[in-house]
């Protein structure tokens, strides 16, 4: 791309480009790392980063216009958790979740509001069980997977009425507030190929919440109730991400960490960093608008013990702002 009336910089176009994608490895001598390959960055200790360049999405899965990749997921569930324990997602989509569980000999649950996506996750788990029945290999220890049409706000009551045990280990990814609407740039190709570009036009669906602060306040109050249904000692870990919208930085990520940490003890956060998406021409010769090429997974663990400790920290920090956003979101319910 040729340099023409950049109003900030020098750069040309591809520079420009370049420079804007959300990460860069570079090694303790300076130098840009762009084969992550390389023997030395191999080794245990050295590579400390992953990326995901998943294999291409079966069909069913490509539907889905924010899915994750299994085997990033397998990663997880293979970390934190035993075969045959059960695991959680209370955003299921398009069920990569169940099918990672299944395909590592784990049981598993999935809320998932639309029943649009609930039946791609059952269909998806019928081809991989046929699949699987196929493979002269199988014969492991029988496991569940259980797709729920359901609002993760009564978690509460689909726990009662099914008579679920306490899950071992939630993974999720909540919609990231209102995103998929917005992100009208990287959907234009999904809509000109007759994908489908939102979740659901249901009231119930947190993607429909156009408030900042109440979506963030609505993702608390699921999560605090997804506590309740977890083992003490159990992981939770949410995929999510800040948000770059009205030209300004909405924290989504950090805000979830922070809302969150009144019932779930913070511990980390891994990043996912992306190297297959293609680099858009984002606010280019005029302003920075950065290519964000990574996901937070942030992870936490239910602490019975550190429970007066948490909400005393909370207090500390958040409490009353968010009394009060409560109560405004209260007064404004009809
Ligand atoms: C980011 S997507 C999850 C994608 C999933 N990880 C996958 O790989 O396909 C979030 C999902 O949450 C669902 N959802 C939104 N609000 C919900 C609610 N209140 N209860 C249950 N599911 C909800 C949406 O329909 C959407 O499919």
């Amino acid at each position: 791309m040729e340099k023409r009336n950049n109003k900030l910089n020098d750069l040309s176009g591809t520079e420009w480009i370049k420079f804007t994608k959300s990460w860069a490895v570079y090694d303790s001598e300076g130098n840009k790392v762009v084969n992550y390959n390389r023997e030395d960055t191999r080794k245990i200790g050295f590579r400390s980063w992953f990326i995901h360049n998943p294999p291409s999405r079966e069909s069913n899965k490509i539907l889905h216009p924010a899915s994750f990749p299994e085997t990033m997921i397998n990663e997880f569930i293979l970390f934190f958790t035993k075969r045959g324990d059960w695991v959680l997602d209370p955003f299921l989509g398009s069920g990569s979740v169940l099918l990672s569980a299944f395909e590592t000999g784990r049981n598993a649950i999935g809320i998932e509001l639309s029943e649009y996506w609930a039946n791609i996750s059952k269909k998806r788990l019928e081809e991989a069980r046929i699949q699987k029945k196929m493979d002269i290999y199988s014969g492991e220890a029988e496991t569940k997977q259980i797709v729920i049409v359901g609002d993760s706000r009564n978690i509460d009551k689909i726990w009662a009425e099914n008579k679920f045990p306490l899950v071992d280990f939630v993974i999720t990814s909540p919609p990231y507030w209102n995103q998929l609407k917005r992100a009208w740039l990287r959907q234009k190709k999904r809509k000109e190929k007759g994908l489908p570009t939102e979740y659901s036009e249901d009231d119930k669906d947190l993607g429909n919440i156009d408030d900042y602060e109440r979506f963030i306040l609505e993702e608390k109050l699921i999560f605090d109730k997804v506590y309740e249904v977890t083992k003490d000692k159990g992981y939770l870990v949410i995929i999510t991400n800040n948000i770059f919208t009205n030209k300004r930085l909405y924290p989504l990520a950090f805000d979830t960490l922070l809302t969150l940490s009144e019932k779930w003890c913070p511990k980390d956060e891994k990043l996912w960093l992306q190297d297959d998406k293609a680099l858009l021409p984002l606010g280019i010769y005029n302003e920075w608008v950065g290519n964000r090429h990574h996901q937070y997974c942030l992870i936490f663990r239910k602490e019975e013990g550190k429970k007066g400790e948490l909400r005393k920290e909370f207090e500390k920090r958040i409490r009353s702002l968010y009394l009060k956003l409560l109560s405004e979101c209260n007064e404004s319910k009809p």
